[in-house]
């Protein structure tokens, strides 16, 4: 049997935008990001949240799971232009706003943020469960999640954040999407509401634990071993430039045994199905 990383790798590349109009190449840009690869963390959360008490549903899962990666890579595309972090190399590719231009890397990130939402509603699940889906992916993903964090990334280059200020913009900014990856899971598995709450927590954690690391590899990663720009964080309110090397691995390393401590009160479906996934992820800054 296929791993879920192959399933998922496999079902996204069987789905690609397939239009073709008269524009000389917006739909190879389309998809020049979503087949670069990438770790395919989020969705990969997301099934394996399913997998551990449904994995009947995974094939109905999979256009969320893809939903989620689209929304992912278009923060990506933006994060990435000349107005944001002016990035030229991202999952091992020239980024978009340098191969082709930055109208297209824009309208690329703004036509994933709304396929992501049109591949959640036609995905084959009920109607109920799908507007949770929906709900989750807009409350982390936008205004209040991700956005805000994104703003506020970008709005204070060059100015020093306090310590908790720090965290709150890591955990809009990185942390919400990837604790809404384990609640959509949770919910198409239909767990209850505390088991839900639970998952998207330890997401927080998680999220963060993902993010410091981000910034750790940031400092210490060539470009070409990351497959994307680094050494890029110099202006940036980053773990590495609050706290230092040290201090940032300090805090990578408390966090994850505090997420690996939590993973451990996890039922065993949930824990075995995650923790495989997880124990890679979590020491990803070693
Ligand atoms: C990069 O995300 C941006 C952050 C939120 C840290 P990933 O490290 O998951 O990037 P890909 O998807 O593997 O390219
Ligand atoms: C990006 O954080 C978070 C997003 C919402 C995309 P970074 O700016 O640190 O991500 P990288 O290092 O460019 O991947
Ligand atoms: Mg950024
Ligand atoms: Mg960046
Ligand atoms: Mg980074």
């Amino acid at each position: 049997m296929k791993n879920l990383l192959d399933s998922f790798e496999d079902y996204l590349l069987n789905n690609l935008p397939s239009s073709k109009t008269f524009h000389p190449y917006f739909e190879d840009a389309l998809c020049d990001m979503l087949k670069a690869g990438g770790k395919r963390f989020r969705p990969m959360l997301l099934l394996s949240v399913v997998k551990s008490n449904k994995s009947l549903l995974l094939p109905n899962a999979m256009s969320v799971a893809l939903g989620l990666e689209y929304l992912h890579t278009y923060s990506l595309i933006h994060d990435d232009l000349p107005a944001m972090d002016n990035a030229d190399l991202r999952r091992g590719f020239q980024t978009l706003h340098k191969k082709y231009d930055e109208v297209t890397a824009i309208l690329v990130g703004d036509a994933l943020n709304t396929e992501a939402f049109g591949l959640i509603s036609n995905a084959s699940l009920h109607n109920d469960v799908k507007v949770e889906l929906i709900k989750c992916l807009a409350q982390n993903g936008g205004i209040n999640g991700m956005i805000i964090g994104q703003a506020i990334d970008c709005f204070f280059e060059n100015q020093k954040l306090e310590l908790s200020q720090l965290e709150y913009l890591h955990i809009h900014k990185t942390a919400k999407l990837i604790a809404a990856s384990l609640k959509m899971g949770a919910i198409i598995s239909e767990y209850n509401f505390e088991i839900q709450d639970k998952l998207y927590n330890f997401g927080i954690d998680l999220g963060l634990l993902f993010q410091i690391q981000d910034d750790i590899i940031d400092e210490t990663c060539s470009s070409e071993d990351a497959g994307k720009t680094t050494q890029n964080d110099g202006a940036k309110n980053s773990f590495v430039n609050l706290l230092g090397l040290e201090g940032a691995i300090k805090s990578a390393d408390e966090l994850a045994l505090k997420c690996i401590n939590i993973l451990n009160t996890f039922d065993s479906n949930l824990k075995d199905s995650l923790e495989e996934l997880l124990l890679k992820f979590i020491n990803r800054h070693k």
